[in-house]
């Protein structure tokens, strides 16, 4: 499997995000799981979305955690979807009651969610979002115009997308090498590489970052067969 598919960061550390981003991204991840809102990932493919969503997984105090990938054939249909949303979007949750008091929360992964196209199973969710406080919900997106806005208005959103001029930030720059170099470290290699390889190599490759990963991985065999 390719690079840009087994590479899986365990912090905000691995990913280039846009500060902004990231700022408000750590605020969350330190956020006490309890107090933590839910919230919605959206944005271009291969921004991070799904790996940020895994990292946050990893925070302490949960007491289950649930990934569900919309795009995965055996959640698709609509008997299929109807029946995990009726599980997942309850206001009180039965499950809840089987983890040992208190009840820890619960964390839902909505990965691919515009594959719900139907704004009534959407809205099915709202009640939930405001009343179970033993469920915490991430629903990921790349088509953020698919949601209905009632729905929307009840998730603190982030935006993962990044334009040209923003990729062209220095400050984004900054962050190639360092995390180009962690990439490298992952994958247990020693192929040296300057900072402006790097550069040049994210330059033809920004259309998203698992293009760049993927790119990273053939120069990587290039140099190795020099
Ligand atoms: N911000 C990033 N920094 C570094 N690498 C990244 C970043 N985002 C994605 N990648 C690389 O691309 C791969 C795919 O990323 P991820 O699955 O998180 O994207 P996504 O935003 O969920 O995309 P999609 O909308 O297609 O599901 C990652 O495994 C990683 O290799
Ligand atoms: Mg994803």
């Amino acid at each position: 499997m390719s690079w840009a598919v087994r590479y899986k960061p365990t912090s905000l550390d691995g990913l280039i995000l846009h500060p902004a981003v990231r700022d408000e991204l750590e605020i969350y991840y330190k956020l006490p799981v309890e107090q933590t809102p839910n919230l919605l990932f959206y944005g271009q493919p291969g921004r991070g979305k799904t790996a940020v969503a895994r990292i946050f997984s990893e925070r302490e105090g949960y007491g289950a955690r649930e990934h569900t990938d919309f795009s995965q054939p055996e959640n698709q249909g609509r008997n299929k979807i109807k029946q995990i949303i009726s599980g997942i979007a309850q206001p009180t949750s039965l499950r809840d009651a089987f983890f040992p008091p208190p009840p820890k929360r619960h964390l839902f992964i909505l990965d691919e969610f515009h594959i719900i196209e139907d704004k009534g199973i959407q809205q099915q969710f709202n009640h939930a979002l405001e009343n179970n406080q033993k469920h915490h919900y991430i629903f990921l997106t790349n088509r953020q115009s698919l949601l209905a806005p009632n729905f929307q208005d009840r998730l603190n959103p982030i935006n993962f997308s990044l334009d040209d001029k923003e990729l062209a930030q220095a400050q984004l720059k900054k962050q190639i090498p360092v995390v180009s170099r962690k990439i490298l470290e992952f994958f247990n290699v020693e192929t040296k590489f300057t900072d402006s390889e790097f550069l040049e190599i994210y330059k033809r490759k920004t259309e998203s970052f698992r293009d760049y990963v993927r790119a990273l991985e053939i120069a990587h065999y290039k140099k190795l067969s020099v």
